[in-house]
């Protein structure tokens, strides 16, 4: 099976929680939270325990939230990425920023945390060895980056000598495949996890035909046969974001099966990159 993928050390499950929206968009919004509180505990009891949040995520609330949730749980019960915004790139803005998205998550580390564009006006050196620092103090276990393509990602290696850069946060779905251009193959070879982010298209994936037949043979919905299919390769971690219940159960549902290798090739092929 290939519900438990790598991030470092770690085993983490292959279908994680996505969490913008949740707690607001670009605004923080109070009005659902003890909703958002349960959808978000919903989803790690139905085995989606990575959960990927950002400082950018409705201001910060979407992390309280998400430190709400999770506090019921054994810290090692939980993955938790974060990410630092662009903005934020300086060596003393990132430790802050690091500072601000702990005190919000009510955690003492965070298990992964990214740079989440990357910005020019910064050396990426400044960036990463502040990330180092944090490693160094204990405040995250790993770092990663986020919308970066082959060529800066092999740079942030270059420039982060001491740790590992675990993963590279993209867009991917059926519908989007840039990823298999050179990314996903290097990825797959140095062992980096490849986090596939808007894995269903903002949910328009469930109204594919093609997949929900494919789907019947093994009892399963469109949506959850667009996941598989990400999951399918090694390095590739979806994280959709969910808030209904029904959905949440669903996309879990994505997990502990697996396409035939001949389904998986005709979905592959149906849509091309
Ligand atoms: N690093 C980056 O720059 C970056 C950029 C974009 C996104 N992300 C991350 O990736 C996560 C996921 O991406 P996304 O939020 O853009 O899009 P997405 O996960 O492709 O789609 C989320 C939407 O799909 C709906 N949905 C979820 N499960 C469904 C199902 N089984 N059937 C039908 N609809 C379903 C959700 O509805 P409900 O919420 O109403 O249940 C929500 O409206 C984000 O939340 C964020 O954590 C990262």
């Amino acid at each position: 099976m290939n519900d438990l993928k790598k991030i470092g050390l770690d085993a983490v499950p292959a279908v994680g929680l996505g969490t913008w929206g949740i707690g607001g968009k670009t605004m923080p919004d109070h009005s659902k939270d003890k909703q958002w509180v349960e959808a978000i505990k919903y989803a790690i009891n139905n085995g989606m325990w990575l959960i990927d949040t950002a400082e950018f995520y409705a201001q910060g609330h979407a992390e309280e939230l998400v430190g709400e949730a999770i506090k019921g749980f054994k810290r090692d019960e939980v993955f938790i990425i974060s990410k630092v915004w662009y903005t934020h790139l300086e060596r003393e803005q990132v430790l802050q920023a690091a500072e601000r998205s702990l005190r919000r998550l009510s955690i003492s580390y965070i298990d992964l945390y990214l740079i989440h564009w990357p910005n020019e006006r910064v050396p990426l050196r400044e960036t990463l060895s502040a990330m180092q620092e944090l490693i160094d103090k204990g405040k995250i276990r790993y770092a990663g980056v986020s919308n970066f393509d082959l060529q800066l990602l092999l740079k942030a290696r270059e420039e982060m000598p001491r740790s590992e850069i675990v993963s590279d946060e993209v867009k991917y779905s059926l519908w989007h495949r840039e990823p298999e251009k050179d990314l996903l193959r290097y990825c797959e070879k140095e062992k980096i996890a490849l986090i596939a982010y808007t894995p269903i298209e903002k949910g328009s994936i469930a109204n594919e035909n093609f997949l929900a037949e494919i789907g019947k043979k093994y009892g399963k919905t469109a949506v959850q046969v667009a996941l598989n299919w990400l999951i399918y390769k090694e390095p590739v971690i979806a994280i959709p974001k969910a808030e209904k219940f029904e959905h949440i159960r669903e996309d879990a549902g994505a997990m502990g099966w697996r396409l035939s290798p001949e389904d998986y090739k005709a979905i592959s092929d149906k849509y091309k990159l």
